[in-house]
């Protein structure tokens, strides 16, 4: 039997997220059509071994009891959501709830960051793990470029075993373009090294020089480091799909990724043209001769009148666009409303084509000069654009009635 730990961290994260992740937690922001972390749940639900999904966050268990409801009952899997008192730090949550874990005694467990977005190739990586005596921990690996790697916790391997003799979480100088996904399978007697990470961590913490909380422990620096070189870690490198999810930005291109995975679950029932790829709720109310697509997801009860036109973006629930507007690269909050012949548009912040190996470059908000960097734009929830105003690369915080247009500005 396997199981899979499901990392979501908790309001205090995901900060680069918002404004979209002040209202809905960052995963549950919808992406293609389902919440961030229901991607990893299908993944894990598809096989046949892994018979419980352990959320770990800290986020109160109202914001989460709703979607681990829905889970359980749409994948016949157990899911649990287990909160945090505090946040815990990436190993700490994870140590505090072993005893869940190890529950049933399962051989192993997925372990999987819920910002990361990829077609998560588990079993492979399962079958990678089995085979490799000793190993605790196996890591699902990807290459990056030289420049964006110290931005990631960066691995050297032995080229024959694939065991990991080096470990930096993102170091201040290039260590290796070998980059860590966020997403593991761990062996049961992995908690043993975390009790000997946890034990040094109180020593430290009663000698008055350790970290305030002394429940906190990272899971890369506390644990992977250490693990390095003791062919007990190991990497898996795959050259499949993978990005972070952490800013507006990237929500968008996950989108589009995610809804290529999944053609089978796009557009079915819209009467309006649809130029492919394309996630259309089936209660939202679509006007023929509107035009959607490419890499579009519009939410449940949205609303898209004649003459519209929405490219490259995610249109949240119960949202209105109306007559002959234009939606490009941004994302709608919920009930918020574009107005007729208005255009709503933003700048993407791809991966750079011509470099292989690059990933999304989650850049700052602001440039050096102060100035705000040309991004997506955002509208927040219940914002209200109104008729013929044009939005370029603007963030509109929530709840705002917009009374003329605006280029590269945020609005409070
Ligand atoms: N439960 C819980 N408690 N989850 C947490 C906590 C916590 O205190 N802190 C972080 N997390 C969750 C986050 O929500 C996220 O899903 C995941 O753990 C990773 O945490 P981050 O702190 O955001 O790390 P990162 O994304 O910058 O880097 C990690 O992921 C990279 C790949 O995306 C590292 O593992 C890197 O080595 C890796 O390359
Ligand atoms: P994740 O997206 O889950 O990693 O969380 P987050 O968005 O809250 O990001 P994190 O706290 O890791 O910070 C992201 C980046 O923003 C880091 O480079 C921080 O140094 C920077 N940062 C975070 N908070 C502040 C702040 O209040 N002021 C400034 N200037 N930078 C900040």
């Amino acid at each position: 039997m396997l199981k899979a730990v499901i990392l979501i961290g908790g309001p205090q994260k995901g900060t680069r997220f918002r404004p979209l992740s002040l209202d809905t937690p960052k995963p549950l922001f919808p992406i293609a059509g389902l919440p961030l972390i229901q991607h990893h749940i299908e993944a894990c639900a598809k096989l046949e071994a892994c018979k419980e999904i352990l959320i770990i966050g800290s986020y109160t268990t109202s914001h989460m009891q709703q979607f681990v409801t829905d889970m359980a009952k749409e994948y016949h899997v157990i899911i649990r959501y287990l909160q945090e008192f505090t946040a815990l730090g990436t190993g700490g949550g994870l140590y505090h709830f072993r005893d869940q874990v190890r529950a049933g005694n399962p051989t192993a467990f997925f372990l999987l960051n819920g910002d990361v977005c990829a077609d998560f190739p588990l079993k492979d990586l399962w079958h990678f793990h089995e085979e490799k005596p000793n190993a605790l921990v196996t890591i699902m690996g990807t290459e990056a470029t030289r420049q964006q790697s110290v931005h990631y916790g960066c691995m050297v391997c032995e080229s024959g075993s694939k065991s990991v003799t080096h470990y930096v979480e993102k170091p201040n100088s290039y260590v290796s373009t070998l980059i860590n996904c966020g997403v593991y399978v761990c062996s049961l007697q992995v908690f043993h090294t975390m009790a000997d990470a946890f034990q040094k961590k109180q020593d430290r913490f009663y000698s008055g020089n350790g970290h305030s909380n002394p429940g906190y422990m990272s899971w890369e620096q506390d644990v992977l480091a250490p693990l390095a070189g003791t062919n007990k870690l190991y990497a898996m490198q795959v050259n499949n799909w993978w990005s972070q999810v952490k800013t507006a930005g990237s929500a968008i291109y996950a989108n589009r990724h995610y809804l290529e995975l999944h053609k089978e679950r796009t557009c079915t029932n819209a009467t309006c043209t649809v130029l492919p790829d394309v996630f259309v709720h089936p209660t939202a109310t679509v006007d023929p001769t509107a035009v959607i697509g490419p890499n579009v997801s519009i939410g449940a009860g949205v609303t898209i009148k004649a003459g519209v036109r929405i490219k490259e973006s995610i249109v949240l629930n119960n949202a209105t666009i109306n007559e002959h507007a234009l939606v490009m690269y941004s994302v709608v909050g919920q009930e918020a409303s574009v107005g007729e012949w208005s255009r709503v548009e933003g700048t993407p912040s791809d991966p750079d084509p011509n470099k292989p190996f690059a990933k999304m470059d989650n850049t700052p908000l602001f440039n050096t000069d102060g100035r705000l960097n040309p991004s997506i734009t955002i509208l927040g929830a219940s914002v209200v654009v109104p008729a013929e105003t044009i939005l370029l690369n603007s963030i509109v915080l929530p709840h705002k009635h917009l009374t003329r247009s605006f280029k590269h500005e945020i609005i409070l």
